[in-house]
């Protein structure tokens, strides 16, 4: 997350604009957090997941350490042990708990944490009209809003792992519209410009802007569904090894995958609970190794990063179906369960996985100093999805947005679009 690129916040990024963001995004993670008992607050799952109290409390560690404790004279921690709990990868920042034992915390409770947000939270008011502070206030936001997604996946896979099923929410959704036939976004190819430019907040990952050729190719106008993947597996997709990248065929076989993760029979768990499955409702959570053998088996592929980029620019996002508004008045009213409901958008429902490997673009650069480890240390091994999903918060992405994971991982809203060749 190097500074160098944020010259902005948001489209309102005036001080009031800016200090009303910040606390907007603020009790918007409180709010979903609200039906969370302490126990739920506080299990781990998994190490690649963590629990919700601990986002709640690694974004306050954020903004005390990288905005109060650089800024305000005198200012003193509200807990001089906590920084070990809750700083999350700063090599910067020193020695921090191990990843896969922040299930260990059973204290400070939830209650102490929202104390803690709260005195974090009034004390951050005078660094609002601090105008050489605004592109680290709004990375800090941006950041929240991330972790308002992990919060989301994290807690659903803590809950799948209770043999009982529970709901966080018991609100139901409502069914998807049928799926249409699958139509294509055309592009003649040539050169693109890809990756962030202008005034508008963007992590440092999405510039600097830069020239890519591209063939003419097609991507697919909706993502591929609950019942197309239903059709893969009958069609005997997971035993088939000619679908299966080399990585992908051992991954399936060391872990007996046989489905999406969430599947059960005709049923999917969901934030309220077992429900039945929506055939018609976006595929997800999925592999890359399960959405490239699935676009191998469809006579179609993944697209890269740059063709689904060429494809969204200038395409308005904030219609699209994510679920948590973090602009909406009555934070409380927007604490709802996020599932794919199945919009022809490219931005909402779920991630897409690309081909691309995540790598730096021509000419990045981290920023120097502790916020420089943001993205770029991470440029290894992973891949790059495009888009957004259900739980992303409203207006947190955008065309040049680069989201990344490794080739394995399933638990986030993960789903796919095809591509090919024209
Ligand atoms: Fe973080």
């Amino acid at each position: 997350m190097a500074q160098g690129r944020h010259q902005e916040a948001t489209s309102n990024d005036t001080h009031g604009g800016i200090a009303e963001a910040f606390a907007r995004t603020r009790s918007l993670m409180e709010a979903l957090a609200q039906p969370l008992s302490d126990a739920d607050a506080s299990i781990q799952s998994m190490p690649d997941a963590s629990p919700a109290k601990w986002h709640l409390a690694h974004t306050t560690w954020f903004w005390e350490t990288f905005l109060l404790r650089e800024h305000v004279r005198g200012y003193r921690l509200h807990n001089e042990e906590w920084p070990f709990l809750f700083n999350s990868y700063y090599e910067a920042e020193g020695a921090r708990i191990a990843r896969a034992a922040r299930g260990m915390l059973s204290r400070p409770s939830v209650q102490e944490i929202l104390d803690w947000r709260a005195a974090v939270g009034a004390a951050m008011e005078p660094l609002f009209d601090r105008e050489e502070l605004v592109d680290l206030i709004a990375l800090g936001i941006a950041h929240e809003q991330q972790h308002i997604e992990l919060l989301l996946t994290d807690i659903k896979h803590a809950l799948f792992q209770n043999p009982l099923g529970p709901a966080m929410w018991d609100t139901d959704r409502e069914r998807s519209p049928s799926s249409e036939d699958l139509g294509w976004h055309e592009h003649p190819g040539g050169v693109a410009l890809i990756g962030h430019d202008g005034d508008a907040f963007a992590f440092d990952n999405e510039g600097p802007r830069h020239r890519v050729l591209l063939e003419p190719f097609a991507v697919a106008d909706r993502l591929v569904t609950n019942r197309e993947w239903s059709q893969f597996i009958s069609d005997g997709g997971y035993k088939d090894a000619s679908l299966w990248l080399s990585d992908g065929l051992a991954w399936v076989r060391e872990n007996g995958i046989t489905a999406p993760l969430y599947w059960r029979g005709a049923e999917q768990f969901t934030h309220t609970g077992w429900q039945g499955r929506d055939p018609d409702a976006p595929v997800t959570h999925i592999s890359y190794y399960e959405a490239d053998a699935f676009a191998t088996w469809a006579g179609a592929r993944l697209p890269t990063e740059f063709e689904w980029e060429a494809i969204a620019r200038g395409q308005d996002q904030q219609g699209s179906p994510q679920a948590h508004d973090a602009t909406a008045g009555n934070q409380l009213d927007r604490a709802e369960a996020p599932l794919p409901s199945g919009g022809s958008e490219l931005f909402g429902d779920c991630w897409q996985f690309t081909q691309s490997a995540y790598l730096p673009y021509p000419r990045f650069k981290p920023a120097s100093g502790a916020v420089g480890e943001y993205n770029g240390k991470f440029m290894s091994g992973q891949c790059v999805l495009k888009g957004a999903s259900c739980a992303t918060v409203r207006g947190h992405s955008r065309a040049s947005y680069r989201n990344f994971f490794y080739p394995h991982q399933r638990w986030q809203f993960t789903g796919l679009r095809l591509a090919k060749d024209i």
